[in-house]
């Protein structure tokens, strides 16, 4: 090759090549999207006939930071059920704000609020009731989780304003939660809450908050029950011990993840 066709070689290629890695991640993309979409329709046809269906849901379903797509359309089923009795809709553990914006288009239309709850500083220690029993970040142990999976309020604002869903309507409750559940302004009643926040101390009083707000027929789904630290499931094993037949326990099909569901009766 001739040494000026080297050279227009030398700059031209790596713009190819970068748009073909540009192209494999566009289409990467495209698969996710549609394998949410075959998901949200299998988990229609056998699991939850009545899932309402969204435009650019499949969008926000491949965008989830450690929540599957079958947690999420679970999350999703719950909330519209729990559309039938008054209240706002809380998440307990935001995070970065995935779920927060799937959750904010299901009641965009709507004049309920959604309450976040979070430190922006990630896990507190953990607690004596936090056995780590799967080392997702491979730390080592769960005193090493303490600190992680901060992320800043800005980041949860920014994903709610693209949706356009109402500042308004947005609470954000920066600090850690049994503080905040001290504070006067709550939510006075709650329909659907999402309990993501791992440990035993803040899961127990995000439950019990909630039932003291909770109508009957309202909805709850709790992350990591049986997964990560023993504490959350401990957590929902006592509130359920103490709470009786007051709240139906579900749990998903098996391959959907490590959560569970409480709906309250009475
Ligand atoms: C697993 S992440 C939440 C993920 C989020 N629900 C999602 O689906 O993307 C757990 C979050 O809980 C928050 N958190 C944990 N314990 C907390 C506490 N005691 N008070 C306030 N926030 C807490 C952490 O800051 C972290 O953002």
């Amino acid at each position: 090759m001739k040494a000026s066709l080297k050279r227009v070689a030398r700059k031209v290629l790596p713009h190819y090549r970068v748009m073909d890695e540009l192209r494999t991640a566009q289409r990467m993309l495209e698969i996710r999207r549609n394998d949410a979409t075959e998901l949200e329709a299998m988990y229609r046809r056998f699991v939850m006939p009545d899932l309402a269906p969204r435009e650019g849901r499949a969008a926000m379903l491949t965008s989830l930071i450690g929540t599957s797509v079958s947690e999420a359309l679970y999350i999703l089923y719950y909330l519209q059920q729990a559309m039938k009795v008054p209240g706002d809709i809380c998440e307990f553990g935001v995070a970065q704000g995935a779920t927060s914006r799937l959750m904010a288009c299901e009641i965009i239309n709507t004049d309920r609020k959604l309450w976040l709850f979070d430190s922006f500083e990630g896990l507190p220690p953990p607690g004596p009731k936090d056995r780590l029993i799967d080392d997702i970040f491979n730390l080592g142990s769960m005193e090493a989780y303490a600190g992680r999976m901060a992320s800043p309020e800005s980041l949860v604002l920014d994903k709610l304003r693209e949706v356009g869903f109402p500042r308004e309507r947005t609470r954000v409750m920066k600090g850690w939660v049994n503080e905040s559940l001290k504070k006067p302004d709550l939510p006075r009643q709650v329909a659907f809450a999402y309990v993501d926040f791992d440990f035993y101390e803040p899961i127990k009083d995000a439950l019990e908050f909630l039932d003291r707000c909770m109508p009957a027929g309202g909805r709850i789904v709790i992350d990591d029950y049986g997964f990560f630290s023993e504490g959350a499931q401990l957590a929902v094993d006592e509130f359920r011990a103490a709470q009786g037949a007051r709240y139906r326990f579900e749990m998903p099909l098996p391959f959907a993840g490590h959560f569970c569901m409480l709906s309250k009766d009475g």
